[in-house]
Protein backbone atom coordinates (compact mmCIF):
# COMPACT_ATOMS: atom_id res chain seq x y z
CA UNK A 1 0.00 0.00 0.00
CA UNK A 2 2.95 2.46 0.92
CA UNK A 3 4.16 2.83 -2.61
CA UNK A 4 6.94 5.57 -2.28
CA UNK A 5 9.70 4.72 0.14
CA UNK A 6 11.08 7.49 2.89
CA UNK A 7 14.54 8.69 2.25
CA UNK A 8 17.16 10.16 0.24
CA UNK A 9 17.59 14.44 0.28
CA UNK A 10 13.78 16.01 0.55
CA UNK A 11 13.10 17.74 -2.65
CA UNK A 12 10.35 18.01 -5.21
CA UNK A 13 8.76 15.78 -6.47
CA UNK A 14 9.92 13.02 -4.16
CA UNK A 15 9.27 14.70 -0.81
CA UNK A 16 5.67 15.82 -2.15
CA UNK A 17 4.72 12.21 -2.98
CA UNK A 18 5.86 11.04 0.31
CA UNK A 19 3.84 13.84 1.92
CA UNK A 20 0.99 12.99 -0.41
CA UNK A 21 1.29 9.32 0.55
CA UNK A 22 1.50 9.60 4.30
CA UNK A 23 -1.25 12.41 4.48
CA UNK A 24 -3.55 10.13 2.06
CA UNK A 25 -2.94 7.19 4.29
CA UNK A 26 -4.03 8.59 7.30
CA UNK A 27 -7.24 9.86 5.48
CA UNK A 28 -8.33 6.42 3.92
CA UNK A 29 -7.00 3.95 6.45
CA UNK A 30 -9.87 1.74 7.70
CA UNK A 31 -8.90 2.66 11.17
CA UNK A 32 -8.62 6.38 11.01
CA UNK A 33 -12.03 6.62 9.50
CA UNK A 34 -14.07 6.95 12.67
CA UNK A 35 -11.41 9.56 13.88
CA UNK A 36 -12.28 11.66 10.60
CA UNK A 37 -16.00 11.31 11.27
CA UNK A 38 -15.69 12.16 14.95
CA UNK A 39 -14.14 15.72 13.59
CA UNK A 40 -16.35 16.41 10.91
CA UNK A 41 -19.50 18.32 11.88
CA UNK A 42 -22.77 16.29 11.97
CA UNK A 43 -24.63 19.42 10.31
CA UNK A 44 -24.12 20.39 6.41
CA UNK A 45 -24.79 24.05 5.89
CA UNK A 46 -23.29 24.73 2.29
CA UNK A 47 -24.24 21.54 0.18
CA UNK A 48 -25.33 23.13 -3.09
CA UNK A 49 -24.57 19.73 -4.85
CA UNK A 50 -25.54 16.86 -3.14
CA UNK A 51 -28.92 16.33 -1.34
CA UNK A 52 -29.49 18.36 2.12
CA UNK A 53 -30.37 15.30 3.14
CA UNK A 54 -27.75 12.99 2.89
CA UNK A 55 -26.41 10.67 5.14
CA UNK A 56 -23.29 11.56 6.79
CA UNK A 57 -21.27 8.57 6.12
CA UNK A 58 -22.65 8.86 2.45
CA UNK A 59 -21.34 12.29 2.07
CA UNK A 60 -17.98 11.29 3.79
CA UNK A 61 -17.64 8.43 1.71
CA UNK A 62 -17.60 10.62 -1.35
CA UNK A 63 -15.50 13.09 -0.24
CA UNK A 64 -12.69 10.14 0.71
CA UNK A 65 -13.30 9.33 -3.12
CA UNK A 66 -12.19 13.00 -4.31
CA UNK A 67 -9.11 12.65 -1.58
CA UNK A 68 -7.92 8.95 -3.21
CA UNK A 69 -9.00 10.07 -6.51
CA UNK A 70 -6.77 13.28 -6.85
CA UNK A 71 -4.13 12.15 -4.30
CA UNK A 72 -4.77 15.30 -1.65
CA UNK A 73 -5.74 15.66 1.75
CA UNK A 74 -9.42 16.78 2.83
CA UNK A 75 -7.65 20.14 3.76
CA UNK A 76 -6.63 20.54 -0.45
CA UNK A 77 -10.00 21.54 -0.87
CA UNK A 78 -11.53 22.97 2.79
CA UNK A 79 -10.58 25.76 4.37
CA UNK A 80 -8.90 26.28 7.75
CA UNK A 81 -6.78 24.00 10.43
CA UNK A 82 -3.07 24.35 9.82
CA UNK A 83 -2.51 22.11 7.10
CA UNK A 84 -1.25 19.08 9.46
CA UNK A 85 -3.52 16.12 10.29
CA UNK A 86 -5.53 17.38 12.60
CA UNK A 87 -9.31 19.08 11.76
CA UNK A 88 -8.83 21.73 14.39
CA UNK A 89 -10.12 24.66 13.16
CA UNK A 90 -11.18 23.63 9.29
CA UNK A 91 -14.50 24.90 8.18
CA UNK A 92 -15.69 22.89 6.16
CA UNK A 93 -18.55 24.37 4.91
CA UNK A 94 -16.32 27.56 3.62
CA UNK A 95 -15.71 28.09 0.03
CA UNK A 96 -12.85 30.10 0.65
CA UNK A 97 -10.98 27.78 -1.17
CA UNK A 98 -11.17 28.05 -5.28
CA UNK A 99 -9.90 24.48 -4.85
CA UNK A 100 -13.42 23.22 -3.10
CA UNK A 101 -15.28 25.50 -6.10
CA UNK A 102 -13.59 23.53 -8.58
CA UNK A 103 -14.28 20.34 -7.17
CA UNK A 104 -18.08 21.57 -7.23
CA UNK A 105 -18.00 22.26 -11.01
CA UNK A 106 -16.21 18.95 -11.54
CA UNK A 107 -19.16 17.52 -9.69
CA UNK A 108 -21.59 19.03 -11.82
CA UNK A 109 -19.25 18.38 -15.07
CA UNK A 110 -19.12 14.45 -13.98
CA UNK A 111 -23.11 14.24 -14.21
CA UNK A 112 -23.72 15.95 -17.01
CA UNK A 113 -20.96 13.42 -18.91
CA UNK A 114 -23.08 10.46 -17.42
CA UNK A 115 -26.07 11.92 -17.06
CA UNK A 116 -26.15 13.58 -19.95
CA UNK A 117 -23.73 12.97 -22.54
CA UNK A 118 -22.77 9.34 -22.13
CA UNK A 119 -26.32 8.20 -21.84
CA UNK A 120 -27.08 9.81 -25.54
CA UNK A 121 -24.15 7.57 -26.98
CA UNK A 122 -25.51 5.92 -30.23
CA UNK A 123 -25.24 2.03 -29.76
CA UNK A 124 -24.05 2.28 -26.12
CA UNK A 125 -22.63 -0.81 -24.85
CA UNK A 126 -23.65 -3.09 -21.97
CA UNK A 127 -23.04 -2.75 -19.59
CA UNK A 128 -22.19 0.95 -19.26
CA UNK A 129 -19.15 2.49 -18.48
CA UNK A 130 -19.72 5.45 -16.07
CA UNK A 131 -17.07 8.00 -16.06
CA UNK A 132 -15.80 9.20 -12.36
CA UNK A 133 -13.15 11.47 -10.57
CA UNK A 134 -10.26 8.81 -10.80
CA UNK A 135 -11.43 8.08 -14.39
CA UNK A 136 -9.11 11.05 -14.97
CA UNK A 137 -7.56 12.06 -12.00
CA UNK A 138 -5.69 8.97 -11.72
CA UNK A 139 -4.00 10.33 -7.97
CA UNK A 140 -3.62 13.69 -9.61
CA UNK A 141 -5.26 16.48 -8.88
CA UNK A 142 -4.42 18.45 -11.73
CA UNK A 143 -4.38 14.98 -14.14
CA UNK A 144 -1.58 15.96 -16.54
CA UNK A 145 0.09 13.76 -18.79
CA UNK A 146 3.57 12.60 -18.25
CA UNK A 147 4.86 13.50 -22.16
CA UNK A 148 2.89 17.09 -21.52
CA UNK A 149 5.02 17.48 -18.45
CA UNK A 150 8.39 16.59 -19.77
CA UNK A 151 7.28 19.14 -22.72
CA UNK A 152 7.02 21.97 -20.38
CA UNK A 153 10.45 20.81 -18.81
CA UNK A 154 12.23 21.05 -21.42
CA UNK A 155 10.56 24.31 -22.53
CA UNK A 156 11.08 25.95 -19.27
CA UNK A 157 14.55 24.50 -18.32
CA UNK A 158 16.85 21.57 -20.77
CA UNK A 159 16.35 18.32 -21.83
CA UNK A 160 19.03 17.24 -19.39
CA UNK A 161 17.03 18.78 -16.28
CA UNK A 162 13.81 17.37 -17.63
CA UNK A 163 15.22 13.78 -17.59
CA UNK A 164 16.79 13.86 -14.24
CA UNK A 165 13.03 14.99 -13.16
CA UNK A 166 11.60 12.26 -15.15
CA UNK A 167 14.33 9.78 -13.52
CA UNK A 168 13.05 10.71 -9.73
CA UNK A 169 9.76 10.59 -10.88
CA UNK A 170 9.55 7.53 -12.54
CA UNK A 171 11.56 5.63 -9.64
CA UNK A 172 8.99 7.41 -7.14
CA UNK A 173 5.86 6.40 -8.93
CA UNK A 174 6.53 3.33 -10.78
CA UNK A 175 4.29 1.64 -9.24
CA UNK A 176 1.19 3.92 -8.92
CA UNK A 177 -1.16 5.01 -10.97
CA UNK A 178 -0.63 8.56 -12.11
CA UNK A 179 1.48 8.52 -15.12
CA UNK A 180 2.55 5.94 -17.62
CA UNK A 181 5.95 5.63 -17.54
CA UNK A 182 6.05 2.33 -20.45
CA UNK A 183 7.98 2.83 -23.12
CA UNK A 184 6.14 4.26 -26.19
CA UNK A 185 5.09 7.74 -23.96
CA UNK A 186 8.79 8.21 -24.74
CA UNK A 187 9.33 7.01 -28.02
CA UNK A 188 6.27 9.10 -29.35
CA UNK A 189 7.29 12.32 -27.91
CA UNK A 190 11.19 11.62 -29.17
CA UNK A 191 9.48 10.90 -32.52
CA UNK A 192 7.89 14.10 -32.28
CA UNK A 193 10.34 16.05 -31.51
CA UNK A 194 12.18 14.41 -34.39
CA UNK A 195 9.82 15.66 -36.53
CA UNK A 196 9.55 19.27 -35.27
CA UNK A 197 13.03 19.36 -36.51
CA UNK A 198 14.54 19.21 -32.65
CA UNK A 199 16.55 15.59 -33.30
CA UNK A 200 19.02 16.02 -30.38
CA UNK A 201 16.29 16.51 -28.00
CA UNK A 202 14.46 13.46 -28.99
CA UNK A 203 17.65 11.31 -28.91
CA UNK A 204 18.57 12.42 -25.68
CA UNK A 205 15.20 11.23 -24.41
CA UNK A 206 15.45 7.89 -26.41
CA UNK A 207 18.77 7.23 -24.59
CA UNK A 208 17.06 7.44 -21.40
CA UNK A 209 14.73 5.65 -22.11
CA UNK A 210 16.98 2.51 -23.81
CA UNK A 211 18.28 2.78 -19.73
CA UNK A 212 14.99 1.54 -18.68
CA UNK A 213 14.45 -0.65 -21.81
CA UNK A 214 17.53 -2.07 -23.13
CA UNK A 215 16.27 -5.15 -25.17
CA UNK A 216 13.71 -2.51 -27.12
CA UNK A 217 14.44 -2.86 -30.78
CA UNK A 218 12.10 0.12 -31.43
CA UNK A 219 14.08 2.57 -29.29
CA UNK A 220 17.74 1.63 -30.66
CA UNK A 221 16.45 2.15 -34.41
CA UNK A 222 14.38 5.36 -33.84
CA UNK A 223 17.21 6.73 -31.50
CA UNK A 224 19.73 5.65 -34.81
CA UNK A 225 17.64 7.63 -36.71
CA UNK A 226 17.37 11.00 -34.89
CA UNK A 227 21.27 10.75 -33.74
CA UNK A 228 21.56 10.67 -37.71
CA UNK A 229 19.71 13.82 -38.15
CA UNK A 230 21.45 15.23 -35.88
CA UNK A 231 24.11 15.01 -37.62
CA UNK A 232 26.22 12.23 -34.70
CA UNK A 233 26.82 9.01 -37.71
CA UNK A 234 29.09 7.45 -35.02
CA UNK A 235 26.35 7.08 -32.19
CA UNK A 236 23.80 6.55 -35.01
CA UNK A 237 26.34 3.49 -35.85
CA UNK A 238 26.63 2.43 -31.97
CA UNK A 239 22.66 2.63 -31.66
CA UNK A 240 21.69 0.07 -34.76
CA UNK A 241 24.48 -2.12 -33.82
CA UNK A 242 23.00 -1.83 -30.25
CA UNK A 243 19.49 -2.83 -31.64
CA UNK A 244 21.34 -5.35 -33.89
CA UNK A 245 22.85 -6.88 -30.32
CA UNK A 246 18.66 -7.14 -29.89
CA UNK A 247 17.88 -8.80 -32.74
CA UNK A 248 20.78 -9.89 -34.90
CA UNK A 249 19.13 -10.63 -38.03
CA UNK A 250 17.27 -7.62 -38.47
CA UNK A 251 17.24 -6.77 -42.23
CA UNK A 252 15.56 -2.94 -41.39
CA UNK A 253 19.37 -2.27 -39.25
CA UNK A 254 21.49 -4.13 -41.18
CA UNK A 255 20.24 -2.01 -44.54
CA UNK A 256 20.51 1.21 -42.70
CA UNK A 257 24.60 0.36 -41.50
CA UNK A 258 25.25 -1.11 -45.13
CA UNK A 259 23.71 2.71 -46.06
CA UNK A 260 26.03 3.82 -43.57
CA UNK A 261 28.87 1.85 -45.23
CA UNK A 262 29.29 0.28 -42.16
CA UNK A 263 30.16 -3.74 -41.41
CA UNK A 264 26.94 -4.74 -39.78
CA UNK A 265 28.31 -5.69 -36.68
CA UNK A 266 26.16 -5.96 -33.26
CA UNK A 267 27.72 -4.11 -30.17
CA UNK A 268 28.98 -6.04 -27.80
C1 LIG B 1 -11.45 17.68 -4.25
C2 LIG B 1 -12.02 18.56 -3.26
C3 LIG B 1 -12.50 17.99 -1.94
C4 LIG B 1 -11.82 17.14 -1.10
C5 LIG B 1 -10.44 16.54 -1.27
C6 LIG B 1 -12.68 16.96 0.03
N1 LIG B 1 -13.81 17.66 -0.11
FE1 LIG B 1 -15.32 17.85 1.25
N2 LIG B 1 -16.39 18.98 -0.06
C7 LIG B 1 -15.98 19.31 -1.34
C8 LIG B 1 -17.07 19.99 -2.01
C9 LIG B 1 -17.05 20.51 -3.43
C10 LIG B 1 -18.13 20.08 -1.10
C11 LIG B 1 -19.49 20.73 -1.33
C12 LIG B 1 -20.44 19.76 -2.00
C13 LIG B 1 -21.78 20.38 -2.33
O1 LIG B 1 -21.82 21.60 -2.61
O2 LIG B 1 -22.80 19.67 -2.30
C14 LIG B 1 -17.65 19.44 0.13
C15 LIG B 1 -18.39 19.36 1.30
C16 LIG B 1 -17.95 18.79 2.47
C17 LIG B 1 -18.66 18.81 3.71
C18 LIG B 1 -19.99 19.50 3.98
C19 LIG B 1 -19.74 20.92 4.44
C20 LIG B 1 -21.03 21.71 4.68
O3 LIG B 1 -21.38 21.94 5.83
O4 LIG B 1 -21.67 22.07 3.68
C21 LIG B 1 -17.91 18.11 4.63
C22 LIG B 1 -18.24 17.87 6.08
C23 LIG B 1 -16.72 17.66 3.93
N3 LIG B 1 -16.78 18.11 2.63
C24 LIG B 1 -15.74 16.89 4.50
C25 LIG B 1 -14.61 16.43 3.83
C26 LIG B 1 -13.64 15.52 4.41
C27 LIG B 1 -13.68 14.95 5.80
C28 LIG B 1 -12.71 15.30 3.45
C29 LIG B 1 -11.48 14.37 3.50
C30 LIG B 1 -11.79 12.98 3.74
C31 LIG B 1 -13.09 16.09 2.28
N4 LIG B 1 -14.24 16.75 2.54
C32 LIG B 1 -12.35 16.14 1.12
C33 LIG B 1 -14.75 19.08 -1.88
C34 LIG B 1 -13.77 18.29 -1.32
C1 LIG C 1 -13.37 14.01 -17.73
C2 LIG C 1 -12.19 14.13 -16.89
C3 LIG C 1 -12.40 14.61 -15.47
C4 LIG C 1 -13.27 14.12 -14.53
C5 LIG C 1 -14.28 13.01 -14.68
C6 LIG C 1 -13.03 14.88 -13.33
N1 LIG C 1 -12.07 15.81 -13.53
FE1 LIG C 1 -11.39 17.18 -12.18
N2 LIG C 1 -10.17 17.98 -13.60
C7 LIG C 1 -10.03 17.52 -14.87
C8 LIG C 1 -9.10 18.36 -15.59
C9 LIG C 1 -8.66 18.18 -17.05
C10 LIG C 1 -8.71 19.36 -14.68
C11 LIG C 1 -7.73 20.50 -14.93
C12 LIG C 1 -8.44 21.67 -15.53
C13 LIG C 1 -7.47 22.80 -15.75
O1 LIG C 1 -7.04 23.39 -14.76
O2 LIG C 1 -7.13 23.08 -16.90
C14 LIG C 1 -9.40 19.09 -13.45
C15 LIG C 1 -9.27 19.86 -12.31
C16 LIG C 1 -9.85 19.56 -11.10
C17 LIG C 1 -9.65 20.33 -9.89
C18 LIG C 1 -8.79 21.56 -9.73
C19 LIG C 1 -7.41 21.16 -9.28
C20 LIG C 1 -6.50 22.34 -9.14
O3 LIG C 1 -5.75 22.37 -8.17
O4 LIG C 1 -6.52 23.22 -10.00
C21 LIG C 1 -10.36 19.71 -8.90
C22 LIG C 1 -10.43 20.12 -7.44
C23 LIG C 1 -11.03 18.58 -9.50
N3 LIG C 1 -10.71 18.53 -10.84
C24 LIG C 1 -11.86 17.72 -8.84
C25 LIG C 1 -12.59 16.70 -9.45
C26 LIG C 1 -13.55 15.86 -8.76
C27 LIG C 1 -13.87 15.94 -7.27
C28 LIG C 1 -14.07 15.03 -9.69
C29 LIG C 1 -15.19 13.98 -9.52
C30 LIG C 1 -16.45 14.53 -9.04
C31 LIG C 1 -13.45 15.33 -10.96
N4 LIG C 1 -12.55 16.35 -10.77
C32 LIG C 1 -13.73 14.69 -12.15
C33 LIG C 1 -10.64 16.41 -15.43
C34 LIG C 1 -11.64 15.67 -14.83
Amino acid sequence: MLRHHVGGAFRTPRASAVFRATRLLVVLAGGVASSVSAQVPDEFTNLQFFPEDISRDELIGHMRQFSFSLGVSCQYCHFGGDGGFSFEGVEFDSDERPEKVRARAMLEMTREINSNLLSALPHRRSPNVMVECRTCHRGLPRPRMIDDLLRDRIGNEDVAAAITWYKELREEELSGWSYDFGEWVINDLATAYGDEGEPAIGAALLRMNSENFPESLSIWSLLGDLELAAGNRETAIEAYRQGLRVSPDHPGLNRKLEALGVEPRAER
